[in-house]
Order: structure tokens, then sequence, then C-alpha cells
């Protein structure tokens, strides 16, 4: 597929289709928007590269429109909803794995009572059981089967009532444990549904799978922090003589969102702590350094600029606040000096998601920023 107009992303009807929702992330790209850019700003065998790439919407855009698209991410819940998104393990295979884990359920029910109270409330005691054995047997990062699996449960770990294996809960994002559990007792949700996993789960997973996997030029998503890792996929690009002709990223915003603590629970499934703890490393916090933003932009935005191509478009989706927009402008200026630099203004039309989970204050909104060569 090369063609925007060939493929009709819109609603669940063909398998790229299907599988591009694929990964409730806080932040996401509208996918409409994604195909669009890929569309317009680059061709087919062309080489696109986002090095923020969150759940891949720009990746897997590119790779369903015939482009060969690379992505970093450091958020291991975004990473792998891309990773499998772009190539799904075989179906039987995963039901397989997902009958292995849950014969396992059982030697895990005596820890429930270690965890905190938290959990007890969001799942019921079959679910749980489930769940520990999954954080404790899955090879997740280095077997295409448990990813796909692992991944699948992380979208359903939790959601509204009856739509995920949790007690009421938002789904894109994982809500606080006390929060949480103060939340479900005024309103009188403290037994958590009883779910069956198994079935639920293979409901899932045949859903998924229902219209076929998605057909993807060669594309890939690593796990990493781009302003350290970078060097080893400059390299491995310089190797295959690859230069990239379409930059296309929204990375963090300045101040406005950690993605570790968001995702605290999915993460915990990963194999992290029970509770939303800060791990203290400056780019899986909320970005309040200004110097370390400052930085963490100029550093990845320079790397990218050594590995595209001469005639290149960079196109990046940011906030509209001052620190942020100006700093992006500044830095991709520097960086990216023969282009000709174009914003559009981009204020949201429906509810911004930080507006979602209950901030009201009134948002500027996103811009996006378009380098084209001269
Ligand atoms: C605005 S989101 C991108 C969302 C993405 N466009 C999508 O559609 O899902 C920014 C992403 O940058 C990631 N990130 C932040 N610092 C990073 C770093 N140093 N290296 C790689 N990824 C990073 C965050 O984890 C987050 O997923």
């Amino acid at each position: 597929m090369s063609n925007l107009t060939e493929i009709n992303i819109k609603g669940y009807n063909n398998p790229e289709a299907r599988w591009a929702r694929f990964g409730p992330y806080y932040a996401m790209f509208p996918l409409d928007f994604a195909f669009e850019v890929v569309d317009k700003y680059s061709k087919e065998g062309d080489y696109i590269l986002d090095p923020f790439a969150g759940r891949c919407s720009s990746i897997y855009a590119g790779g369903v429109l015939g482009r060969r698209s690379w992505g970093i991410e450091i958020n291991p819940v975004g990473w792998l909803y891309g990773k499998v998104k772009l190539k799904p393990a075989n179906e039987n295979e995963v039901i397989e794995r997902l009958k292995d884990i849950y014969s396992l359920r059982k030697k895990y029910k005596n820890q429930i009572k270690k965890l905190p109270e938290f959990f007890r409330y969001c799942f019921c005691n079959e679910v749980l059981s489930f769940l520990l054995a999954i954080r404790k047997n899955m090879n997740w990062e280095e077997n295409e089967v448990d990813a796909t699996l692992m991944s699948i449960i992380l979208v359903y770990l939790h959601g509204k009532l009856g739509e995920g294996l949790s007690n009421q809960m938002r789904q894109t994002k994982s809500m606080g444990p006390t929060y949480s559990v103060n939340w479900w007792k005024k309103h009188n949700l403290t037994t958590a549904p009883e779910i069956n996993p198994f079935e639920f789960i293979l409901k899932k997973i045949k859903w998924r799978y229902a219209k076929g996997v998605p057909n993807i030029t060669d594309s890939y998503v690593f796990l990493g922090d781009s302003s350290i890792e970078f060097d080893a996929i400059a390299k491995r690009a310089k190797k295959n003589k690859i230069k990239f002709s379409l930059l296309f990223t929204s990375p963090p915003y300045w101040g406005v969102t950690n993605y570790y603590t968001d995702q605290w629970l999915r993460l915990w499934l990963l194999g992290g702590t029970d509770k939303p703890e800060s791990t203290g490393e400056k780019h899986k916090m909320r970005f309040n350094s200004k110097i370390d933003y400052y930085n963490l932009l100029e550093t990845v935005f320079s790397n990218c600029a050594k590995v595209m191509a001469k005639n290149s478009s960079v196109y990046v989706r940011t906030d509209a606040r001052e620190f942020t927009f100006k700093s992006t402008v500044e830095i991709l200026k520097k960086c990216f000096p023969k282009s000709i630099i174009n914003t559009k203004k981009k204020p949201f039309k429906s509810r911004t998601q930080t507006e979602l989970f209950g901030d009201k204050s009134k948002k500027p909104g996103e811009i996006d920023i378009v380098l084209t060569y001269k």
C-alpha cells in the first residue's frame, strides 16, 4: 500500500485500520493526521524517523503507506504497542501462550495479599493471580509471542467497567492508587468485577486478528533514550546507506506530562514497582527543568539532522506554550539552517487530553512546525 486514497483507516474493517488504533496512550497523534503528514511529506520507499515515537502512530502510518520507518521510544509501554502493531506474532502461538500462562495462575494466589489494597479494589482474585503469573513469566523484551500477548493484556488492563480487566478506570492513563480507592468508595464500587481473564483476553485476541495482520513495509521501533542511544541507530543507518527523508515527531512538552506515572499500572505489569514512583531519571519524569528539556531537544534534533537526506522535510507537532514552542523553533533553526520554516496553529477542536483528566485550565493548544528544504 502506498497511497492514502487506497486505504480506509476510518473504521475497523481491514487489518491496517484495526491494528492502527492499537495501544491507548496519552498524547498520541490523531490517526488521520499521522497518515496525512506521511502522505504529503514523503513518498513510497522513503525513510521516516521519529525519535519520540510514543505508540508509533507516525512509524505505523509510514509502514502502511510503503515508507520504511524507524522510531525510538523510551517508555516500554509505548514501545511495546508500536513494536507489536508493526509485526504482530502468529495468532495461534499467542493463544497457546495465553493458555500456558493461565495454567500457572494458581501458584500466585497466595501472593495477592502482599499487594497494596489498591490492587484488590481494582482486580478480582482470579485476574490478580493471572496478572502475577504474567508479570513473572513473560519475556516481553525479547520474545515476539510474549511481546504480542503482553501488549494485548496491557491494552485491556484497565478501562471502563466491562471493557477492561479492572474496576472502573480510564483506559489511556492509570489513575493514582489513593485517588482510585477513594473514587471507588464514593461510587459504591468497592468490589472489583468478577472476570475470567482467559475468556476475556481470548476474545480480544480473536477480535484483533479477525481481519488479519497489517501489511507493513520494513519498519522498526527501538526501545531506548534517543539522546543517548542515537549513535547505535546512526551507525546502523550508515552501514545500510540509509538517509531519512522525513523527520516526523512530537516531543514531550515541557512541564506537562510524566509518561511514567501516567502508565504506572501497566509498568507494574511489566515488572515495575507497585505504586507510581518517580524513577529520578530526567527523561522519565515530567520534564520540569528548562535546561534539561532544552538539552534533550537540542541533542536529539542535532543527532537527527546528521542522518537526514539533503532535501528532507521536518514535521514537529508541539505545545503552543511559550517555552516549549520557542525552544523547539530555535533548536530546529539551528539544526536545519538550510530549511524554510512554517508554523501552523492547531487549536484543539475538542476537549484536550489533560482536560479530560480534570485539568480545566485554558490550554493554548498545539502548533505544527514544518521545515522544508529551500
Ligand atoms: C508526545 S509523545 C509522542 C506520542 C506519539 N506521537 C504517538 O502518536 O503516540 C512523546 C513521547 O516521547 C517519549 N520520550 C520522552 N523522552 C524520550 C527520550 N529521551 N527518548 C525517547 N523517547 C522519549 C515519551 O515517552 C513519549 O512517549
